[in-house]
């Protein structure tokens, strides 16, 4: 088998990427692990900057997230009894939309096979092969055989676990890493949600009530590393949630059936470079932002804009140097991004280790920015996310 550029993982990444090469006429083959209605069904991020919502209007995807996408304007942050509320257009003239990960990729999903596009699931790629060479190769299963995808070009859009970011010789990618001893307990729940993006630093921990429609909530708690789904009941999520948002009386936030549960470990991630040979790594696969902020899929999709460019130059008149810049292009949203979703992390979470003095400087910090509209500002205009620069 034989294409122009291969791509490994069919998550936000491969297909944004699939979607864009499409259209530019340059040939492609997706290659994915997963069956399609375990791609569709994983439930995770759900909130796409203007950047994101622009991609998919450029590529003519954007009609049910017009539809069913609920448009944000404010983010609230409480802590003790307080709440920072951060207008977003009044401080950056600018919305982000609530529309889920799991949405974004069956929209992608659906035009790309109505489109009759090689997209392949329930294909495991094992290992690749000749990176640096002029013809690098992607070995897979599928249907009981072993097969090679030749191609010019290799993305790997595989996620964290994939095995692309593992392809270079050892040495040449390094990790940065900072590993949490927190995770987020995520519930959806038919239950109507706040009318803002309400985060919660609270004495018990972080809590963070979000949604997806108006009948559906999305909401999150700091949970130990360790917990598992056994050791949190309906009743003690709800419990907690009320207390860290400090709804004591139970009255603000409506309870309803939990109906998904999914549990993310936290942590800030960065491999660099992310790109060897032939090979241009995008998304979860070369970083992993901490998830407040809502980053990773907005992130994922930035770095294919960047490599869909890059391909698209080198495919009209045979220059390389936009390829040969792709990772340090990237690298400096990423940075900047995963400085963010750092920083938020450690403005809204509790921390085991935190002295009394650590935590009364996270508190004072949230008054300071309570009392100012530069540090909301700061705050709000990298939530929307910074523009994306493709020259
Ligand atoms: P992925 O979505 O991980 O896609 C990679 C794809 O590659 C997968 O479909 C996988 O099956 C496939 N693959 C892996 N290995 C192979 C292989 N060997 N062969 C073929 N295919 C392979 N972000 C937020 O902003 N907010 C959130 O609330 C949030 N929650 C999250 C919860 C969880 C549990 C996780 C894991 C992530 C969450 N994220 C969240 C992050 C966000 O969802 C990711 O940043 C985003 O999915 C990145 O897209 P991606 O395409 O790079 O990777
Ligand atoms: C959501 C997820 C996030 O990580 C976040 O910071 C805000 C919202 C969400 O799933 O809606």
């Amino acid at each position: 088998m034989r294409t122009q550029v291969g791509i490994i993982g069919a998550g936000p990444a491969g297909l944004f990427l699939s979607h864009l090469l499409h259209r530019a006429g340059i040939e492609c083959v997706v290659v994915e692990a997963q069956s399609r209605p375990y791609v569709e069904g994983r439930v995770r991020a759900g909130v796409l900057e203007p950047g994101t919502m622009e991609t998919l209007e450029m590529l003519g995807l954007d009609a049910r997230m017009r539809r069913e996408g609920m448009v944000d304007e404010g983010l609230d942050i409480r802590f003790r009894g307080k709440n920072i509320h951060l207008d977003l257009p009044g401080l950056t003239g600018k919305r982000v939309m609530i529309y889920g990960q799991q949405e974004v990729v069956k929209d992608l999903i659906g035009a790309r096979l109505e489109a009759s596009q090689p997209l392949l699931f329930e294909a495991k790629v094992s290992r690749l092969s000749d990176l640096d060479g002029d013809r690098p190769k992607i070995h897979f299963s599928h249907d009981g055989r072993d097969e090679v995808l030749e191609c010019d070009y290799i993305a790997g859009c595989d996620g964290f676990h994939g095995v692309s970011r593992q392809a270079p010789p050892p040495g040449h990618i390094i990790n940065y890493e900072r590993v949490y001893d927190f995770a987020w307990l995520g519930v959806l729940s038919r239950s109507r949600p706040l009318g803002d993006m309400t985060y919660s630093n609270s004495d018990r921990g972080f809590a963070l009530c979000s949604r997806r429609s108006n009948a559906v909530s999305r909401l999150y708690l700091q949970i130990d590393a360790n917990d598992d789904h056994t050791s949190w009941s309906d009743d003690r999520f709800w419990g907690e949630l009320h207390a860290r948002m400090f709804d004591e009386d139970r009255t603000e936030i409506v309870e309803g059936e939990i109906f998904q549960r999914d549990i993310a470990r936290l942590r800030s991630f960065v491999a660099s470079p992310m790109q060897y040979g032939r090979l241009l790594l995008a998304g979860d696969a070369v970083h992993i932002t901490p998830p407040a902020g809502a980053k990773g899929l907005n992130l994922a999709v930035a770095d294919v804009r960047v490599m869909a460019a890059a391909l698209i130059e080198f495919y009209r008149t045979g220059n390389k140097s936009r390829l040969n810049g792709y990772s340090e292009k990237c690298l400096d949203r990423v940075w900047r991004t995963v400085r963010f979703a750092t920083m938020l992390t450690g403005l809204l979470h509790r921390f085991p280790e935190h002295s009394a003095f650590e935590r009364n400087l996270q508190l004072t910090e949230l008054e300071y920015i309570l009392g100012s509209r530069a540090a909301q500002t700061t705050i709000a205009e990298q939530y929307v996310g910074t523009p994306l620069d493709l020259t």
